[in-house]
């Protein structure tokens, strides 16, 4: 079987050929991403290997299954930048990895609450330079205190328990109630109600039509002055602009975000030569209390190589077209 992947990294090759030990499957690497410029170029291969800001749009798809790609492999659990119902239309399997460690994405937004929080990047600077002050470092205990959690899925739940057991008071909003966590003493509410009480919320809902832009505006004005925004799951949840407005009229107390809207064009690239032309994400950094990692909450051992056996194996069970109807890793 031959993969092709796109927007790849060293270690996506490092992990995907400890998984092909016995050479089963034949790699191609490219670091572009997949898109309408370059779809053309792919040729004589079975599969597609795909990550999070690859496009896989309705045109990609009918060019893939012209030049007889047959699946779709994304190695990632989020899906919104693929055109299912094209894929449908087209006869493409697209496969995904639903769950390769919801605990490697909690416990990164566990990370940077807490650096936001007590500017742990701030002190070791400090530090080092000989400044053994404290002022500008204050933080506040988050024993006692209500964090919100918006999607109570995998990783929302993994984050929930972590919180847990800081003494968080814990409120969520889902479509659908864990009954796990509601033993465990969380509630659920309306977001309505969460937007009000929550010293802290943290986004774990997939992007959708629903909560695009979740956080905007209006949704902004009802929460709490001081709040702590995290959001570890897509970009398209914040409208930038609206959060912006709300870290200059102090509404927001601090931002801490793993993933941005427009961030195909620049996270997991190294562009420190490079002059930056996104003015959204340049004001975003100039604030002290916003904190950006780059698109890194998956990035462990143990995450990637849960990836790599789980993608591996959900292009076998597509190539054999044993694919049991209920299998969450196919849509
Ligand atoms: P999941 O599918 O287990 O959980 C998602 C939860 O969101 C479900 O409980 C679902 O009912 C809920 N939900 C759906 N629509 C909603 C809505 N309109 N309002 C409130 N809740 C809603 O997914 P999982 O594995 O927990 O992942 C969550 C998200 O995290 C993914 O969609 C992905 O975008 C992101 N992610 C980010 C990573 C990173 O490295 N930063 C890595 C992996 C995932």
């Amino acid at each position: 079987m031959k993969i092709a992947f796109f927007s790849t990294q060293p270690y996506d090759r490092t992990f995907f050929e400890r998984e092909n030990a016995q050479n089963e499957f034949s790699y191609q690497f490219y670091e572009t991403h997949l898109g309408p410029h370059i779809v053309q170029a792919v040729e004589d291969v079975d599969v597609v290997c795909v990550f999070v800001n690859d496009k896989v749009n309705r045109h990609v798809i009918q060019v893939l299954a012209e030049k007889g790609v047959k699946v779709i492999a994304l190695r990632c659990a989020g899906f919104n930048n693929v055109d299912l119902a094209a894929a449908k239309e087209y006869g493409l399997r697209v496969c995904r990895v639903p769950a390769y460690s919801p605990e490697a994405v909690a416990e990164h937004t566990v990370a940077m609450l807490l650096t936001l929080n007590r500017k742990t990047h701030k002190a070791y600077n400090r530090v080092r330079e000989q400044n053994f002050s404290l002022n500008g470092l204050l933080g506040f205990n988050l024993f006692g205190r209500t964090v919100g959690v918006i999607g109570t899925g995998k990783i929302g739940k993994a984050f929930c328990r972590i919180m847990h057991g800081f003494g968080c008071q814990l409120l969520a909003y889902d479509l659908y109630e864990d009954s796990e966590l509601k033993r465990e003493g969380l509630r659920y509410c309306t977001l309505e109600e969460l937007y009000a009480q929550a010293d802290i919320i943290s986004l774990h809902c997939p992007l959708t039509a629903d909560t695009a832009h979740l956080i905007n505006a209006a949704s902004l004005a009802q929460m709490k002055d001081g709040l702590i925004l995290l959001n570890t799951s897509r970009g398209g949840l914040i409208d930038t602009l609206s959060v912006i407005e709300a870290l200059k009229s102090r509404k927001l107390g601090g931002l801490a975000i793993d993933v941005y809207e427009q961030e195909e064009k620049i996270f997991f690239k190294d562009l420190s030569n490079t002059v930056i032309e996104d003015d959204t994400l340049q004001r975003l950094m100039s604030f002290p209390n916003v904190l950006i990692t780059a698109h890194q909450a998956f990035f462990t051992d143990e995450a990637l190589s849960q990836i790599a056996k789980k993608t591996l194996d959900n292009v076998k069970k597509a190539c054999s077209g044993r694919v049991a109807a209920d299998d969450p890793a196919f849509l």
